[in-house]
């Protein structure tokens, strides 16, 4: 016998009023006056790309994330890329990531042609799991990739030790960590490799843009090189020391950024505590009240870890609940609530199904997860009603479809 649910509040996909009037989403970037006149001064100036302001926000990103180099890049794709190539990944060669990524993080590696190895993730923080990474060792691993996934560091010291007992390189994608801290240590200078991301939902933006930071001056040197066609020196170096010669050492890309966007990297890095505050007590409001609601487990944070809460992923209880992860996915949605899903486990997209016959079920947890995972807003900019207005529209469509 099915039982019919009963709610004091009609849900809005049934009709009902929506929780808010206007729609709010998963994250959003803040540009400000100074922001803005911060780029117009570089349209005015003599350097549109690859002058002064490269420099200038590489060196403050370094100081700020505790590592002696930074280089910056057009996307993360292009730096995780550049990566790949930095730590030698050649045809033949594996490196092991995390199924519960951006694709973004294992086709780097295929970019190199080498094979992405996907190892499963802990229940607790969805984050890749040393055991299992350990498991995944073959005499062709050259690489791990960790992803601090929703910005919560990666179990950075057993990796680190794996890496260092089969002499592998880690590079971390910490593409939604930025801020986030590890054993009272700031992601960035841990990892041989760090990769943060400057797109309009992260902790500072730049539009696109990524800036991969290293305290080993060899892997420095062939990002800066990889990323400006395998040139051994930059435009403005050459205009400096009155030169035109340069030579091609590498196969590189341009993969860069130019001075328009870091102007803008520069400005918004200045805002970056303020911003990391917000996100932090947004994400206290909101596991204080999802502990209270049966059905929703709030993200884990280790005790090792300071997370830099790009996202907020909830996860469902399926058991406690009579309908699936879609249903409530489309109520919030009708609520007004901007709620998005990361991500769909790599390995089960079309390209890694075709190409390398996954099936699904090789990586149980991950999977698992994904059936559950709904991103709720969040974003620095978001006031206390938008925050208030999510955990009142999680507590109307869970409640209602409480078993
Ligand atoms: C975990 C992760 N890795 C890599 C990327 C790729 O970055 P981009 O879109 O800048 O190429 C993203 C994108 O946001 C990401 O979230």
């Amino acid at each position: 016998m099915t039982t019919i649910p009963v709610s004091p509040q009609p849900l809005a996909i049934d009709g009902g009023a929506p929780v808010r009037e206007s729609f709010l989403p998963y994250g959003r970037q803040s540009v400000d006056e100074a922001d803005i006149q911060a780029v117009v001064d570089v349209l005015r100036s003599d350097w549109l790309t690859t002058g002064p302001k490269v420099v200038e926000f590489e060196e403050a990103f370094a100081a700020r994330v505790g590592a002696t180099h930074a280089v910056s890049f057009s996307s993360g794709t292009a730096a995780l890329h550049a990566a790949a190539f930095a730590a030698g990944l050649k045809p033949g060669d594996e490196a092991i990531t995390s199924p519960l990524t951006f694709a973004a993080t294992a086709n780097c590696v295929l970019y190199q042609e080498a094979t992405p190895v996907f190892a499963d993730v802990t229940a607790d923080t969805l984050n890749l799991d040393p055991d299992e990474v350990e498991k995944k060792i073959s005499r062709h691993t050259r690489a791990i990739l960790p992803v601090d996934y929703a910005g919560h560091p990666a179990s950075l010291t057993p990796i680190r030790d794996i890496a260092q007992k089969h002499e592998l390189v880690v590079i971390e994608d910490a593409c939604h960590a930025l801020g986030a801290e590890y054993e009272q240590r700031q992601v960035g200078g841990i990892a041989d490799m760090t990769v943060f991301s400057f797109h309009p939902v992260k902790h500072v933006t730049t539009g696109e843009g990524v800036m991969v930071t290293t305290n080993n001056p060899q892997f420095a040197e062939t990002l800066r090189r990889f990323r400006n066609h395998g040139i051994s020196s930059g435009a403005r170096q050459r205009q400096n020391a009155g030169q035109w010669h340069y030579e091609m050492v590498l196969l590189g890309f341009n993969y860069r950024l130019p001075d328009i966007l870091c102007a803008l990297g520069i400005q918004q890095l200045k805002k970056l505590d303020a911003n990391l505050a917000r996100r932090r007590e947004i994400a206290a409001r909101y596991s204080d009240a999802f502990r209270q609601i049966p059905g929703v487990i709030p993200p884990t944070v280790r005790a090792e870890a300071n997370p830099a809460w790009h996202l907020y992923p909830i996860r469902l209880e399926a058991e406690k609940l009579t309908v699936d992860r879609a249903r409530v996915f489309r109520a919030l949605r009708a609520e007004n609530i901007g709620v998005n899903v990361h991500y769909i486990p790599v390995h089960l997209h079309p390209y890694y199904r075709d190409r390398f016959g996954y099936k699904g079920g090789e990586f149980p947890v991950a999977e698992n997860a994904y059936t559950r995972l709904i991103s709720l807003p969040m974003f620095h900019a978001m006031s206390d009603q938008d925050t208030e207005d999510v955990i009142e529209a999680v507590t109307k469509v869970v409640t209602y479809f409480k078993r």
